[in-house]
């Protein structure tokens, strides 16, 4: 076994939650050294960035139909746009003395490690250069000012980069150990965030596997440590290709990083934290393991499948995303309607040029271990959705359990849907999720059983992917949620080898990686509400 591989192992099996002992944390919260939520890098260029305002098109539905929305040209508007609805503030809340804001991707504990970098050859819409989004103002930092020739940078015309970092340090604060999970939750959210905002406007997003981390870096000056200083660390997360148009022409990664090491690069990090009470270097060790290398790029053919089951939701897909929010709580007695419950499974299928699946090339490696509890004409209990088509077999030889394996007759034909039990589930769902009553007062919660041990025997850094793909799922659901007039959570607190034990699992092939759930919400009213940019001054 390698040494990395061996290290992603032990990061995982030690940052397992267990039913006698949460993985290691900080204990108590030391508020006084909260990590500021933005990162701003002082000394920068600014470009202000316009507000969307309502939008009533596209339909949010339409945006998983293959090339209906024609292509938005590449303005500072249309760029404005995709960043705000992928990484744009949607609210702030209130309570007492306190305020918070929240954004259009999720975060686990509201807590936000990801960072976002746009990569531009230059154009009417933005200066070429590498320029780091800031949400709270919504407005482009220009890191870098590329002083290499228009023609010579290897970007072609109408193609952005959009890239991402992570802070572990945001999480880590008050996760611990697990962070480095949770901030690689946060990457796949912002993944489909960014591929959603993308297909608003036409855009295709796709992400560009084969670069390695290194370069990743050295574009997006993670690596400048004076820019630094004793601020808190980036670690590079991806690369995310953006076509505005037509064009299908090849980037040239050695032209534009050849270009970010000519340019000009201005801009000193924010310090997040006044003291860092504890350091975890059980994360800088599995980062540094997980480090990806230069990598061919992917191709996996995505299968064709039937026409999704249509939606009922005429919402456009600005207001959809905004209002997006996680549920505190639920009623416990909302009923889904089985019609939605198929479509939002549905909608977790790849399917060809449709988001946000169409933005990673690698077949699906997570799937849906389901807890039921109140969908329309399903009998209660723990159902299991296979992503794909070898999935099933997998499973059934993996489980020391006895199941019916019942598929569900009323589902559509290419959705292989399978009740293992009949069974009120509401127990076990709250227990598996860290005793949270939202997994069992919902209309079902489930967790995403991903495909662990081969995937990673040759390529440990792969561990990260298999979180991105849950994270993905996890804003897939979100949204799904939404459009089906309820709400969802992710779940990041659970019980992994609980979760293995009530499937006896016979070795550890499949693992659990997040868990999520949906029903109908209730409101806190003790929290005030409040737009998301009324803090700025009229653009
Ligand atoms: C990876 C991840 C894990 C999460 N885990 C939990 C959880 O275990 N329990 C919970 O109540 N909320 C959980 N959340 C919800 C976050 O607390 C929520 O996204 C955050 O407070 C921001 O609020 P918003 O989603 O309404 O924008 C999780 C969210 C994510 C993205």
């Amino acid at each position: 076994m390698s040494k990395a591989l061996d290290t992603v192992l032990d990061y995982h099996q030690r940052t397992k939650h267990r039913f006698d002992r949460y993985a290691a944390g900080p204990g108590g919260l030391d508020w006084a050294n909260q990590p500021y939520p933005f990162r701003v890098f002082d000394g920068c260029p600014q470009v202000l960035l316009p507000l969307l305002g309502e939008q009533s098109e596209p339909a949010f539905s339409d945006l998983y139909v293959p090339h209906n929305i024609a292509p938005r040209p590449l303005t500072l508007p249309h760029l404005a746009t995709l960043l705000e609805l992928a990484y744009g503030l949607s609210a702030w809340k209130q309570y007492g003395d306190s305020r918070w804001a929240l954004r259009c991707n999720p975060s686990s504990g509201n807590l936000h490690p990801t960072e976002a970098y746009v990569v531009s050859a230059g154009s009417n819409a933005l200066p070429a250069g590498i320029h780091h989004y800031r949400s709270r103002e919504h407005l482009l930092e220009q890191r870098c000012a590329f002083t290499t020739a228009h023609d010579d940078l290897g970007l072609p015309p109408g193609t952005l980069l959009v890239g991402l970092t992570s802070i572990h340090w945001r999480e880590a604060w008050k996760y611990g150990e697990r962070a480095y999970r949770y901030c690689q939750h946060d990457v796949g959210h912002a993944v489909a965030a960014l591929r959603y905002a993308a297909a608003s406007l036409g855009w295709r997003a796709q992400l560009l596997e084969h670069w390695a981390d290194d370069a990743i870096s050295a574009l997006l000056g993670c690596d400048r440590a004076g820019d630094f200083g004793d601020a808190e660390p980036e670690h590079p997360d991806l690369l995310i290709r953006i076509d505005t148009g037509a064009t299908g022409a090849d980037l040239d990664p050695d032209a534009l990083l050849a270009a970010a090491r000519a340019g000009q690069w201005r801009g000193r990090a924010n310090r997040l934290s006044g003291r860092h009470g504890h350091h975890w270097p059980l994360i800088d060790r599995v980062a540094d393991a997980c480090r990806k290398p230069c990598t061919a790029a992917l191709d996996a053919p995505t299968p064709v499948r039937p026409a999704p089951v249509a939606s009922q939701c005429n919402l456009s897909a600005a207001a959809l995303i905004r209002q997006r929010r996680s549920a505190q709580a639920f009623d416990g007695s909302t009923t889904m309607r089985s019609r939605d419950f198929f479509r939002l499974l549905d909608m977790t299928l790849p399917r060809p040029a449709v988001a946000p699946w169409d933005a990673i090339r690698w077949t699906p490696r997570t799937h849906l271990l389901l807890f039921v509890h109140r969908v329309e004409a399903l009998p209660p209990g723990l159902y299991l959705l296979p992503r794909s088509a070898s999935a099933t077999n997998q499973l059934k030889s993996t489980m020391g359990r006895e199941f019916s394996w019942q598929p569900v007759n009323d589902a559509p034909a290419h959705l292989e849907l399978t009740r293992l039990l009949s069974a009120d589930a509401r127990e076990a769902a709250q227990t598996l999720s860290c005793h949270q009553e939202i997994a069992a007062d919902g209309a079902f919660s489930l967790a995403m059983l991903a495909e662990y041990g081969n995937a990673l025997q040759t390529s440990p850094w792969r561990y990260r992917h298999l979180f991105w793909e849950a994270g993905m799922l996890g804003h897939v659901l979100y949204l799904e949620a939404e459009a089906a007039g309820l709400r969802g959570t992710g779940i990041g607190c659970y019980f992994d080898d609980g979760v293995h034990d009530l499937l006896a699992l016979s070795d550890r092939s499949f693992q659990s990686l997040y868990h999520f759930t949906v029903g109908g919400p209730l409101t806190d009213d003790r929290l005030q509400t409040l737009p998301p940019y009324a803090h700025l001054p009229k653009r």
